[in-house]
């Protein structure tokens, strides 16, 4: 059998002028232009700078993208370019490396939650394979794990770990607006909720085919909140919304954030996790970062009490530990949301 080196899409596509067969995705998920919407059509921006600071407008803005999107692109957020530039150079780097060095780089851990993968995390269960490489790991604030983390490109561990404080500052920040808006205490997400961030980079080699393959099948994130960078120049990420799939164009400065199952869920279906999915180009590399913030795992994911006015409202979701709602999501994916749903 072939040894993750060997299956990293970066390590063999350049020999190829069509995509394998394994690659090609059944003709309804493939990235047609049927259900293309216009493209002046795109998701809400939502200013998070000092100069248009009313608050309570930011909190309406970025309640309502939440509740009709679930997605939604924040500019002027404070994160310093040069910091997000580097963040993007040392990912780049990385996945510039010699295939068994980025594989040796993230097998570390010695229960594997620092890791590289190519697909999906399910590679030997993937019937169809996705056109990526991704390497995710905790990022906890603690430093905790970094020790696993990869050490080259040399400055990895010091960029990514600003990057990840600056992530949980935003991540944050987004939260208590989106808790002032919910009418939940604004510090609601800042304890256990938000324990557990996890980064999840990817690395979309160029597709011969576009047509043929996705980078990443229809989803919703298992988040609360999901941060994600992605390139300038480069599109390849789309929201399905009312039917039809948006392409979220890259804005200069901005982060993409969407809402996650877990915040549908506290948020009793008020906030909408979003489907999404990522399509390949046949001309450039995409890389993309991801920063989702979990939960630890014992926490229990429900309906926030206090959104069930003194039980005069009926929860639309059952309750659940956190690591279980992860477990019973990857193993009965997608079937899993449907039975989370009170009938
Ligand atoms: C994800 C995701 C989008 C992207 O990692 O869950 O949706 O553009 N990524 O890479
Ligand atoms: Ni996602």
């Amino acid at each position: 059998m072939e040894s993750l080196d060997q299956r990293l899409v970066s390590s063999w596509f350049h020999g190829h002028s069509s995509v394998p067969p394994t690659y090609v995705q059944p003709l309804e998920s493939r990235p047609g232009c049927r259900f293309m919407s216009p493209s002046c059509m795109s998701i809400p921006v939502i200013d998070l700078g000092d100069r248009h600071n009313d608050r309570a407008d930011t909190i309406k803005h970025i309640l309502k993208a939440s509740e009709q999107y679930g997605f939604f692109q924040v500019i002027n957020h404070r994160v310093s370019k040069d910091l997000v530039e580097e963040t993007l150079n040392v990912f780049k780097e990385f996945h510039a490396m010699p295939p068994k060095e980025k594989v040796n780089e993230c097998s570390k851990d010695p229960i594997g939650r620092c890791k590289m993968y190519t697909s999906s995390e399910n590679y030997e269960k993937d019937a169809i394979k996705y056109w990526k490489d991704s390497l995710t790991h905790p990022c906890p604030p603690s430093g905790e794990y970094m020790q696993y983390w990869p050490d080259k490109p040399t400055k990895y561990r010091e960029v990514v770990g600003k990057y990840t404080q600056e992530m949980r500052k935003l991540g944050h920040e987004i939260l208590e607006l989106l808790s002032e808006g919910l009418g939940l205490d604004p510090s609601y997400f800042h304890g256990k909720l938000s324990k557990n961030p996890q980064v999840l980079q990817h690395h979309y080699p160029p597709c011969p085919e576009p047509s043929l393959t996705l980078g990443i099948a229809k989803h919703r994130d298992t988040s609360i909140i999901t941060i994600l960078l992605q390139e300038q120049d480069v599109q390849g990420l789309q929201v399905l919304k009312d039917g039809e799939w948006l392409r979220v164009d890259p804005i200069p400065n901005a982060f993409v954030v969407n809402i996650g199952l877990l915040l549908q869920v506290i948020s009793n279906g008020r906030l909408v996790g979003a489907e999404h999915r990522v399509v390949t180009n046949s001309t450039m590399a995409r890389t993309s970062v991801a920063y989702f913030i979990y939960p630890s795992l014992k926490t229990i994911i429900e309906p926030a009490q206090c959104l069930l006015n003194n039980g005069t409202t009926l929860p639309m979701y059952k309750s659940m530990p956190f690591g279980e709602f992860r477990t019973s999501f990857l193993a009965k994916f997608p079937k899993f949301e449907e039975e989370l749903r009170f009938k």
